[in-house]
């Protein structure tokens, strides 16, 4: 579809929406210096997620893994919400039932101001104990220790995230589907769309019969089935969607 036209009527359905379910991928962050995990400078390519983001790879290796995640947590910490992030709240301001489904977990939506937030992956900043399940939650920039630090229970904490071969938190995977078979709307934003299951929640979309709009600077599985595809960057296109 032509980008221009397209565009303009992407823009006319979220005017008209009732319900909207938006899912972004690392995309939406790429332009606030936070790199994605495939393409060419993607983390995947430098660094194997067996190594670095499994269960087995934590139990092996700890200080190895813990380490990593420090140094995706400075990255982030360093970073600021980009047009794109604000863009979205926005449109939670505007559109009555909202729900923004996330597969980040560097809680730049948060620090953007979006209220309604489902984190399919989890969150960088939070802390979980791999014994008894407490949870902490870090300030973005808050100093950490160079090794998993120690719950009082006595087991170590783990980074709040879900790893390869993991299940989604089964409450938010729940919520996230609810939103999405009753959204007349969908807006699908820099993500490869090849990690499920939240890659299935598109074409769940497109067979609720919702119009299923995709920013992505590249093509993905879902452009041929969604209805409108838009190739551009995520914090230009979004603010001229409003
Ligand atoms: P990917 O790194 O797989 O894909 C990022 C997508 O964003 C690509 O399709 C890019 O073309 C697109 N992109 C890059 N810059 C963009 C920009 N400025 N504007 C719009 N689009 C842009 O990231 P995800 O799809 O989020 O999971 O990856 C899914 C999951 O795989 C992640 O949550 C992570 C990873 O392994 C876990 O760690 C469990």
């Amino acid at each position: 579809m032509l980008h221009n036209g397209c565009l303009e009527k992407a823009s006319q359905w979220l005017r008209s929406a009732k319900s909207l379910a938006v899912l972004t991928g690392a995309g939406i962050s790429a332009e606030s210096g936070i790199p994605t995990f495939r393409g060419a400078a993607g983390l995947w390519r430098n660094f194997r997620p067996e190594e670095l983001a499994t269960p087995e790879a934590f139990a092996r290796n700890p200080i190895l893994v813990w380490e990593w995640y420090e140094w995706r947590r400075e990255l982030i910490a360093a970073a600021e919400p980009n047009p794109g992030h604000l863009a979205l709240v926005e449109l939670e301001r505007r559109i009555p039932r909202f729900t923004l489904i996330t597969q980040n977990v560097d809680g730049l939506h948060d620090r953007a101001g979006s209220r309604k937030i489902l984190k399919l992956h989890g969150d960088i900043w939070t802390d979980r104990c791999t014994v008894c399940g407490s949870e902490v939650v870090r300030q973005p920039g808050e100093k950490a220790s160079t090794q998993p630090p120690r719950c009082e229970c006595g087991g170590i904490r783990r980074p709040g995230v879900v790893w390869f071969g993991e299940p989604l938190p089964a409450d938010v995977w729940r919520k996230a589907e609810e939103a999405v078979q009753n959204a007349d709307v969908m807006l699908v934003i820099g993500t490869s769309a090849v990690v499920y299951p939240a890659a299935g929640l598109a074409p769940l979309a497109v067979s609720r019969g919702a119009k299923v709009v995709e920013v992505n600077l590249e093509k993905t599985p879902f452009s041929s089935m969604v209805d409108c595809s838009i190739q551009g960057k995520a914090g230009e296109i979004l603010p001229k969607l409003l």
